[in-house]
């Protein structure tokens, strides 16, 4: 692994929000094995030997594990990397328990080119169904938030012409909140899809897309309505349209909608 490809690992990881990296320690057992000692000579008894049944063959175990010095990590943002590359990499993922409970992997969907992008936390039930994000209630609130804000505003633009993913593609059951190794696995495609579609900017509805993006523990209360970045890619943190359906939360409903209006504006104007 050249210097510069490490660097770019550690970088990711940093955007992970992961602070501390360990090497693996080194193989302890030689790598070459061991020849085994020469027989002891078998020293002939003076008695006839008496009758034994023949011990029971054992049979070999697994081959040895073999350390290959090379670390291998996943590729990063490969050279001339697509969204049809990402998602083929993904395959029938099973890298991490998330694949146990899950129908369908939700890779994204909308314009692949869009200047604009939404990162949402992870499929439900409905997206887990259908195998695309943001199809549930939360999701219907989304399109109103986009299609109405930007009528209001002037803006013509339709939901299909801007790009929803989430952090995590495989639902957490329960709805849980991924976990931080979920999050960091999926996290890398994540990362490959903004990096190939390189949007005017990134739209990051609730923590867990904030956490996944810029790596801090700030909340989405102190976070939101200012410019943030992911890389060189300007992103506005907001509440997560789940949040927004609970009937007390009247006020963050104002705020997301003159959140969307920023967003909308700084990339259709
Ligand atoms: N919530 C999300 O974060 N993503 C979806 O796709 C649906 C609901």
């Amino acid at each position: 692994m050249t210097i510069e490809e490490l660097r770019r690992y550690l970088e990711f990881y940093r955007d992970l929000g992961i602070k501390e990296v360990r090497t693996l320690a080194p193989p302890r057992a030689p790598l070459t094995p061991v020849p085994p000692p020469p027989p002891k000579p078998v020293a002939i008894p003076a008695e006839p030997l008496e009758f034994r049944p023949p011990a029971p063959v054992i049979p070999p175990g697994p081959a040895p594990i073999v350390m290959n010095p090379e670390l291998t990590l996943p590729s990063l943002a490969p050279e001339g990397d697509s969204m049809e590359a990402i998602r083929n990499d993904i395959g029938d993922c099973r890298r991490c328990r998330l694949c146990e409970g899950r129908n369908k992997i939700v890779f994204g969907s909308g314009n692949e080119a869009s200047p604009l992008v939404f990162v949402g936390e992870g499929p439900g039930a409905d997206e887990d169904a259908q195998g695309l994000p943001f199809v549930g209630r939360a999701g219907q609130l989304l399109t109103q938030m986009i299609e109405g804000t930007s009528k209001k505003e002037g803006i013509p633009l339709l939901r299909p012409e801007v790009y929803i993913c989430n952090v995590v593609k495989c639902r957490p059951p329960e709805n849980r909140t991924p976990q931080p190794d979920e999050m960091e696995i999926c996290g890398q495609f994540l990362f490959r899809q903004l990096m190939a579609i390189r949007p005017k900017a990134i739209c990051c509805l609730g923590s867990t897309a904030t956490k996944a993006l810029l790596g801090t523990k700030d909340g989405v209360m102190k976070l939101r309505g200012k410019w943030q970045k992911w890389r060189d890619i300007p992103v506005m943190v907001t509440y997560h349209p789940s949040y927004l359906l609970r009937p007390y939360n009247q006020d963050a409903k104002r705020e997301a909608w003159e959140d969307l209006k920023k967003v909308l504006h700084f990339v259709y104007d």
